[in-house]
């Protein structure tokens, strides 16, 4: 029997997240996103397909990165404006019973005190179906909201991230022990103090106390996740994360990078069966090849190459509207994402990245187009290659994810690649049920 796949929805609390331009095809809902009722159709949707979590990504500062300026992103509401996705996973709890709530926060934008309390707060309330994707945030202009003069140089993010997670791990780790709550109303005695334990961090940009002001929740930790590919990214992602986003170009890539990573895992004294390699892919299905190839033409009628190379330009911190898009983009010194390029030269040795063939890949590598049968085809070659699941990227919403859940996920289940319903436990069980412990 097939080991099944893991499949999460890529969303963002915005208009256009990956397929810019994309959020004026007339059967997208995203212009919505600030409706609840929509976030709450999709949540109900996604766990009738017995999709494992909703995974929100995010951005915190408007950059003028692209033709000099910011009105790219503001005209084509590119991650601008975005709401809080931990707010939105917040208010999807009571809608739902077993989806994962993943979303993204910055080291930037909040004290780890915080944040392990609002986080502890949120796995209670969803009986432990959190996780968090950790992000260090690119750009100067998220840095500049947080009182900083431009971004913290690329590695020392991640000496900062290694700080922030330390914070939390002692708080939602160290600080309560198992037990340590009686809510005994006999003894007039809530919890025990001889079991709750001040943290006592003094580091380099912390100093935190402690105790954890909030009891442990059923993850305590919830799920760590991790998508930065530099080398110094993949050495955090194997040090902390559990599962890791990867934007592969191919299968044959995704194994390198698998390999790669799984290497530094190893190092780490970390198990294979301890971590998950989750690839971006999004689909164009059709009852024949002819028709899916036909809707993924019309599509590409509304992708904007505009949107593209400014969402590429802002990550990668170059203006390719004002820099040559051809230019190989080794030739810059890139403080802001480096993964992507990582990702097009595992996937084309031979060739150098440029911006213009990132802001392609974008569009189109990962874009499995075809029946049901074929995607199911193409997802077994991607499970060959070391991949454990999928963040299924949207063109439109909800559009994309109804043809995925009515077409696609059924040949999925037949095959055991998709499950049929959900393991019980909190999130991290589920993710890893039938792995061994
Ligand atoms: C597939 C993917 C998704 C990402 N999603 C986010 C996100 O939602 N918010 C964010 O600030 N950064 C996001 N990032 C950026 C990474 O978290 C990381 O900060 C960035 O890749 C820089 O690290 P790197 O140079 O190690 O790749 C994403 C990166 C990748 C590859």
């Amino acid at each position: 029997m097939a080991k099944r796949l893991i499949f999460n929805a890529f969303a963002m609390n915005s208009v256009s997240h990956v397929y810019h331009g994309l959020w004026r095809h007339p059967d997208s809902r995203q212009v919505g996103f600030n409706e609840l009722g929509n976030w709450l159709d999709l949540a109900r949707l996604l766990e009738c397909g017995r999709f494992d979590a909703l995974f929100l990504a995010d951005v915190l500062g408007l950059d003028p990165a692209y033709k000099g300026s910011a009105d790219t992103y503001v005209h084509e509401g590119l991650h601008f404006p975005t709401s809080d996705p931990g707010m939105l996973a917040a208010a999807l709890v009571s809608a739902t019973e077993h989806l994962g709530l993943a979303f993204t926060s910055s080291i930037l934008q909040e004290h780890p005190f915080n944040f392990a309390r609002k986080v502890t707060t949120l796995d209670h309330l969803s009986r432990g179906r959190v996780a968090w994707n950790i992000v260090t945030s690119v750009g100067d202009a998220a840095a500049r909201n947080f009182g900083l003069d431009k971004a913290v140089p690329h590695d020392e993010r991640y000496v900062w991230a290694e700080e922030y997670v330390e914070v939390l791990y002692k708080l939602w780790e160290g600080s309560w022990e198992d037990g340590a709550v009686l809510a005994d109303r006999a003894a007039g005695i809530y919890a025990d103090p001889a079991r709750i334990h001040r943290i006592g961090h003094a580091g380099r940009r912390y100093r935190v106390r402690g105790p954890h002001q909030t009891s442990p929740s059923p993850q305590r930790t919830p799920v760590l996740i991790q998508a930065g590919s530099s080398r110094a990214g993949r050495a955090f992602a194997a040090r902390n994360a559990e599962a890791t986003f990867i934007v592969s170009l191919t299968p044959e890539a995704a194994a390198v990078a698998v390999a790669d990573i799984r290497q530094q895992l190893r190092a780490n004294g970390r198990r294979d069966d301890d971590f998950l390699f989750i690839q971006g892919l999004s689909f164009v299905v059709g009852s024949t090849e002819e028709e899916a190839w036909r809707k993924s033409r019309a599509i590409d009628e509304y992708v904007s190459t505009d949107g593209l190379a400014a969402h590429v330009s802002r990550d990668l911190g170059i203006d390719f509207g004002t820099l040559d898009p051809d230019r190989p983009i080794e030739e810059y010194q890139i403080e802001g994402l480096q993964g992507f390029v990582r990702f097009y030269e595992e996937a084309h040795p031979d060739r150098k990245a440029t911006a213009a063939t990132l802001a392609h890949a974008m569009s189109y590598n990962g874009r499995i187009i075809g029946t049901p049968e074929q995607s199911a085809d193409q997802l077994e070659r991607w499970q060959a290659a070391g991949i454990d699941g999928v963040n299924v990227a949207y063109q439109t919403m909800p559009g994309s994810f109804v043809e995925f859940i009515d077409q696609v996920i059924p040949v999925l289940q037949a095959r055991g690649l998709a499950q049929r319903d959900y393991a019980p436990g909190t999130l991290r069980e589920k993710l890893f049920a039938g792995r061994p412990s």
